[in-house]
């Protein structure tokens, strides 16, 4: 889906999808397909450095997740992991994180994972959160943000749940240069898609990873879409060689 006055990509477009609307539901029948083997894959398929992944970036918002009352929302959170490395780091039992998908398959393994913790999860989708204005401290996402059928839309929610001077952090994967690059698009293209099918027993999802990648907009072009939906301190940090990457920003007060 590309928009033609500015040719600009919109959002995340499976085969076979028209327009935002067919995009999502695609994008939700996908994950929901692949829920039962979603946490398997991914560890075999990053290699297990996606553990660091959530880690590394749970950790650099330490301050405000340590804050007593602070509330935190991970989207597209899927099966939990990284709603999990948040809860781990909040050492306040008053807290409040709260994990958000709009699969119900992929956040029914969440709530199992979850039991026993005081985190909270809501059925939602990321373009229309059941929450009020200026709620939130933190909003995260993983390998989720990029899934949205709409990048602006995405972000103007994420603006308006969140409270002046609160932090978003989406981590997603990237497009490492050089001769690692190289490599590395021939495991992403060809030995990823093939593995992932052949152990999902699903075909679409896993040829649909790396063109989602593919036509994710460059971090130049994702840090300019931040600034216009009204954040500050927009950043991007390569992680692994720029194999994922981290995009922060800080709404304006
Ligand atoms: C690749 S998974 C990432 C899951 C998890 N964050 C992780 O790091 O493993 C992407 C998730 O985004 C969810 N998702 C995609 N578009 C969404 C939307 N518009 N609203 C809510 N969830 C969405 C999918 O259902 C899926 O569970």
């Amino acid at each position: 889906m590309t928009d033609q006055t500015q040719s600009r990509t919109v959002g995340a477009a499976p085969v076979g999808a028209r327009d935002t609307e067919t995009a999502a539901r695609a994008v939700r029948e996908m994950f929901t397909s692949i829920a039962p083997r979603y946490d398997l894959l991914n560890h075999v398929l990053s290699f297990n450095i996606d553990r660091l992944w959530w880690w590394r970036t749970a950790r650099l918002f330490d301050s405000i997740l340590t804050r007593p009352e602070a509330r935190v929302l991970d989207l597209c959170c899927g099966t939990g992991d990284m709603t999990f490395a948040l809860g781990k780091r909040a050492r306040s039992g008053s807290a409040r994180i709260m994990g958000a998908d709009f699969s119900h398959a992929m956040l029914q393994r969440a709530r199992m994972k979850g039991k026993g913790t005081t985190l909270r999860w809501i059925e939602a989708d990321a373009l229309r959160l059941p929450l009020p204005d200026a709620s939130v401290d933190l909003v995260t996402s993983a390998f989720g943000f990029r899934n949205l059928a709409d990048y602006d839309a995405g972000l103007r929610e994420i603006a308006r749940v969140l409270r002046p001077g609160g932090e978003f952090g989406i981590l997603d994967f990237g497009e490492p240069k050089g001769l690692l690059g190289h490599a590395y698009r021939v495991y992403f293209k060809n030995i990823l898609p093939a593995v992932g099918t052949l152990i999902s027993g699903v075909r679409g999802p896993y040829a649909y990873l790396p063109a989602s990648v593919e036509r994710f907009p460059a971090p130049e072009e994702m840090l300019e879409r931040v600034r216009q939906a009204g954040f500050t301190q927009a950043s991007w940090t390569p992680y692994t060689l720029g194999i994922a990457g981290l995009y922060r920003g800080v709404k304006a007060g």
